[in-house]
């Protein structure tokens, strides 16, 4: 898939991810319509690309505006709006089905009916659920997601697909392991700067120490990897994992948060929910295989470690 001189409508393009990627984008002479409701993203994330003559702003909201004459033109629907808090699944499974479902149907009816050829989706570790395969490729199954967002995400995946086959249109899907960098508003590390702002002494950590064990990335390494699947895909249809090569528990990642801000609190575990998950649809071991991606020349520059210590040092800055 080109991704040079093209027209492309970014979904989320204020969050944290798209941001990013929209920058990208732009570098490389191509065409951007950004829509964003500002529900989670930020005027100020796209203080970079506002003024480019390249780039239009829609404020809207996906699930209610007419999506047909924003998809006209089109050439390639990148579609990162989602709702991505994976807590809230468990007190509220209306949120995820209608901002992540929904919002995708409705943006792949307006796609087809316009002729837009080319789909780019972020999906999510989380829709492999608990795997019995670590690292998880992107042949494993059966997926079972443990969580509604995952769940919704995976739903997605299977709208794409179908709509590419039934539609002649292609896309690549990138399930992210935990992406981390600046911009991103919620997540351990803001959780654990907040409380250590608050109370220096002590740390309450959600979960059984030493906590659940992950894969993290830094949000360059993603942007590249999003890029590079992209252009090398050959497939209707492509999955790439994007994360890293290791993985790290949360009291790794307090450890590291603690050294950075020079202080030594006592750590506090809650001792967490369904056999020490930090929350309910919490997934306790997640690393995935980026053997794909690596075979076409992508590398992380960045482990999961360096790429948490850089992004706590971005958020501290
Ligand atoms: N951050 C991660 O670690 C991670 C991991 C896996 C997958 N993803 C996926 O990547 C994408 C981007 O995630 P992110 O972390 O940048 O999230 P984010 O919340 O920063 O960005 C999502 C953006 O979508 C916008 N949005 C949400 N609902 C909307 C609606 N109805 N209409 C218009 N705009 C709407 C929000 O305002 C926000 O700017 C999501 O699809 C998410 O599922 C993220």
């Amino acid at each position: 898939m080109e991704l040079k001189d093209r027209t492309i409508l970014v979904t989320g393009c204020a969050g944290f991810i798209a941001s990013h990627l929209v920058e990208e984008l732009l570098k490389r002479d191509n065409r951007v319509v950004g829509i964003d409701n500002l529900s989670a993203g930020k005027r100020e994330f796209m203080k970079g690309i506002l003024s480019d003559p390249n780039f239009h702003f829609i404020e809207d909201d996906l699930l209610t505006m007419d999506l047909t004459s924003s998809l006209k033109d089109v050439d390639i629907l990148c579609h990162f709006a989602a709702n991505p808090d994976v807590r809230l699944g468990a007190s509220d499974t209306k949120v995820h089905f209608d901002q992540n479902i929904i919002v995708t149907y409705r943006l792949l009816e307006a796609g087809r009916e316009n002729g837009v050829r080319d789909i780019l989706f972020p999906s999510t570790s989380t829709v492999y659920g608990e795997t019995e395969v670590i690292p998880t490729p992107e042949d494993y199954g059966p997926l079972l997601p443990i969580s509604v967002y995952g769940a919704s995400k995976l739903a997605c995946e299977a709208l794409i697909a179908s709509y590419c086959h039934s539609f002649q249109q292609n896309a690549v899907m990138y399930r992210f392991a935990n992406v981390v960098g600046p911009r991103s508003t919620h997540n351990v590390l803001h959780d654990f700067i907040r409380k250590l702002r608050e109370n220096s002494s002590s740390l309450e950590i959600l979960g059984a120490e030493p906590g659940t064990s992950k894969s993290y990335v830094h949000v360059s390494d993603c942007v590249n990897g999003m890029i590079a699947g992209a252009e090398a895909t050959k497939e209707q249809v492509e999955i790439f994992n994007i994360g890293s090569l290791d993985w790290m528990t949360v009291k790794d990642i307090a450890d590291i948060v603690t050294e950075e801000m020079n202080l030594e609190p006592e750590y506090q575990w809650t001792g967490g929910v369904r056999g020490g998950r930090g929350w309910v649809g919490d997934v306790k071991k997640m690393r995935l295989s980026i053997d794909k991606l690596t075979s076409i020349g992508w590398v992380p520059e960045m482990n999961s470690r360096e790429a948490i210590r850089r992004a706590v040092q971005e958020i501290l800055t």
